[in-house]
């Protein structure tokens, strides 16, 4: 019977670029839903962007831009590398929208109607000098325990105390530096105890892990405890509609933004939006999220959603987290991956098929190496899966691009087939680790096969040439059946094949019960290329040693540097040469300030409300900068991605009205007889490398 299933993963916070930890949580819900649908089932796919909260809000103070304004260029961004990694969204919403302010008023109203909701005073950190209230992140200070500097405001990451900002010696405001005093609010509490009895059987209907359930037994123990939602302005989020100046606190409105979400798609596509979050067992409800983020999604909204009067989710997936060649992902030690890094160096899908072999289902934390993830997809995409139909396709085109009839060996295909549902219920409790080594497993013996039969010496006699077509028809349907299997998680090896060998080959998880026969067939299309592992290598990047190479050959810059619209002009670099005007002079010694280095534009586009102004992502070997430049009237953005340009490296950031400029790209300015003003960048000369110092 067809299911209906609705699926979610946690909803990336707006203010940071997505890393690998953000991918595998991707990839594993991408995957799960992708076989939902290849099983026929009817699977909704929803997320959004988080875009609530205090560091949203202090994150756009701190680049000179509106909360808005920095939401909208994470979305961009996280839409870009989600799409990287071929994450197939039905839809992609933002909790900063009509439909989550809608929803989250809807459900906090009924709270609030049925009792849920209760108010008290709560004594708080407060910074005098910003005029706000201080969450315990923003407050730092000696350890009350063990006097650790430098500590947070809610526990010491020295001896592992936990205590409230108060109990910090010398707090300190990160926000301006100053001393919090504490002052008193009042604020709005969810009573979770009142659904300890329904949580405590949800618990057990719902398919929770073990170790998940054996984490929600400790809380219980602990109690459940009110839970603050409100937040006192200014807050980035949506105004309590009865307590003004008070604002849901962020993680109350996010996972409604599940529901958000879904909505806008209901808009869409024309769903039935009660039919999928008012009854519990007409459609299932799916949310795959990291262990840190259980409590809110096992206790909180479970309860949240069943005292508003809707479904409780069927199931909550937890995944560990992501090390990277053995330990947790570090900004200083290079191996805080993003997802824009490595789509720069390598394609996707390699990626999807490592995450996937290492996922089991389980909460423990997942490995990954990267000397294993070159040998691991070169081996099993690359050496296995691809190779059988590789090394078999040229028999077929010598045969006229035609299958054979029938399959020489129908047992070993029977073989291939019948361990299907198993396949599928590994899939279903997202042991992708277990289905690709039974896969894989099941190409060897397709490899050994070819091997046994040595169609290329059948092939050299003519009178063999029809055996050594169906050898290579039995291996070529050996080969679809695998990757019919795989189709989850190489979705563009698939859509190749499909052009090949057919669009109905891999339309549905049961049409491997009828093997491909007597059909004519496409030429063979590569289907897959090795990983270079030099470029595995590059994505670690040490941002301690600045890979500055040796000065290259003298490349001398004369130019003026373009100075970035909006700049006040006390700011101005003095312009050098190019004009006809006697520039103001500077020495040498001056000019040996400037820190000149190569850098490649890996993006650029036009500025929203500038007709001047680029937005440059640059490359600069170790690491990305980001600046604008006023060449919009020369240069169009997609002439300058993928080239070289030379930049003033340690030009003092500034905060424009667009965002923060982390340099400046160097031009030469010019002017033809009677044509306009017009600039040229530098052309760096060939064995140019991004970051290369430049003199
Ligand atoms: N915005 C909240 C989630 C709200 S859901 C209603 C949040 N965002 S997050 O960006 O910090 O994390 C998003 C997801 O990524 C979470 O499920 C989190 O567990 C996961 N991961 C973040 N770092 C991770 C690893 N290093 N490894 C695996 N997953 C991790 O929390
Ligand atoms: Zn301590």
């Amino acid at each position: 019977m067809s299911r209906q299933i609705l699926v979610t993963h946690a909803l990336p916070y707006a203010n940071g670029p997505l890393h690998f930890g953000h991918i595998i949580e991707a990839v594993q819900t991408d995957v799960w839903v992708r076989f939902q649908k290849l099983r026929g089932h009817h699977c909704l796919f929803v997320c959004a962007e988080d875009t609530h909260g205090t560091p949203i809000m202090i994150r756009a103070q701190q680049e000179g831009i509106t909360p808005e304004q920095l939401i909208a260029a994470s979305a961009t961004d996280h839409a870009r590398d989600y799409e990287g990694f071929m994450i197939g969204y039905d839809h992609f919403h933002s909790t900063h929208s009509a439909e989550n302010r809608e929803h989250t008023y809807a459900l906090y109203t009924t709270l609030r109607d049925k009792g849920h909701i209760t108010r008290r005073s709560v004594r708080q950190a407060y910074d005098e000098q910003a005029g706000m209230f201080l969450p315990d992140r923003y407050v730092r200070g000696n350890c009350p325990r063990c006097d650790a500097a430098d500590q947070y405001g809610d526990s010491c990451e020295v001896c592992g105390a936990t205590y409230s900002p108060a109990d910090l010696k010398n707090a300190v405001s990160t926000v301006t530096g100053t001393t919090p005093v504490l002052r008193d609010s009042d604020h709005l509490f969810f009573k979770l105890g009142d659904f300890e009895t329904m949580l405590r059987q949800w618990l057990t209907d719902s398919h929770l892990q073990e170790s998940v359930q054996a984490k929600l037994a400790e809380w219980f123990e602990a109690g459940l405890k009110d839970w603050d939602i409100s937040r006192d302005s200014p807050y980035f989020g949506f105004e309590v509609p009865d307590a003004p100046g008070k604002y849901f606190y962020v993680w109350f409105d996010a996972p409604i933004g599940y529901i958000g979400a879904f909505a806008a798609l209901c808009a869409k596509r024309g769903l039935d939006f009660d039919h999928w979050w008012k009854s519990e067992t007409a459609t299932e409800l799916h949310h795959f999220i990291g262990k840190d983020i259980s409590y809110f999604h096992t206790l909180f909204w479970p309860a949240v959603l069943h005292g508003g009067g809707l479904r409780r989710p069927t199931a909550v997936h937890v995944h560990g987290f992501l090390t990277v060649d053995g330990a947790k992902m570090s900004k200083s030690r290079g191996t805080f991956i993003t997802a824009s890094r490595y789509l720069q160096l390598l394609p996707g899908e390699p990626l999807r098929y490592y995450f996937a072999a290492k996922l089991t289902g389980g909460i423990e934390d997942i490995d990954l190496s990267l000397d294993d993830f070159t040998a691991r997809v070169n081996s099993d995409i690359v050496g296995k899966l691809v190779n059988i139909a590789s090394r078999c396709a040229p028999f077929i085109e010598r045969a006229g691009g035609h299958l054979a009839d029938t399959l020489p060996d129908s047992a070993l295909y029977t073989r291939f087939i019948e361990g299907r549902e198993h396949l599928a219920s590994l899939y279903e409790a997202r042991d992708t680790a277990a289905l690709v080594r039974e896969v894989m497993h099941l190409a060897d013996l397709a490899n050994q096969y070819v091997d046994q039969q040595k169609p290329w010496i059948m092939a050299k006699d003519p009178a063999r040439s029809d055996e050594a077509r169906a050898v290579a028809t039995q291996a070529i349907n050996l080969f679809r059946v695998l990757l019919v299997y795989l189709s989850p998680i190489l979705p563009r090896i698939t859509q190749t094949a499909a052009g090949w060998l057919g669009e109905d080959a891999f339309a549905s998880w049961d049409s491997v019960e009828t093997p491909l026969t007597s059909r004519a067939i496409g030429k063979y299309p590569q289907l897959a290329t090795r990983l270079d592992p030099a470029l595995v290598k590059q994505l670690v990047v040490s941002p301690a040693t600045p890979a500055a190479p040796p000065a290259p050959a003298k490349a001398t810059v004369k130019a003026a540097a373009t100075p970035a619209v909006g700049t006040p002009p006390a700011t101005k670099a003095a312009p050098v040469a190019a004009t006809h005007q006697e520039p103001a002079m500077i020495t040498i010694d001056d000019f040996a300030k400037l820190d000149l280095r190569a850098a490649r534009v890996l993006e650029c586009s036009r500025v929203e409300g500038s007709d001047k102004l680029l937005c440059f992502k640059l490359d600069l070997g170790d690491h990305q900068r980001q600046v604008f430049s006023g060449i919009a009237a020369s240069y169009a953005p997609e002439q300058l991605i993928g080239r070289f340009v030379v930049m003033v490296a340690n030009l003092a950031p500034r905060k424009m009205r667009f965002g923060i400029s982390e340099g400046m790209v160097l031009c030469a300015s010019g002017k033809a007889e009677g044509g306009p003003d017009t600039v040229f960048l530098l052309s760096a000369d060939s064995g140019v490398q991004p970051g290369m110092k430049i003199s």
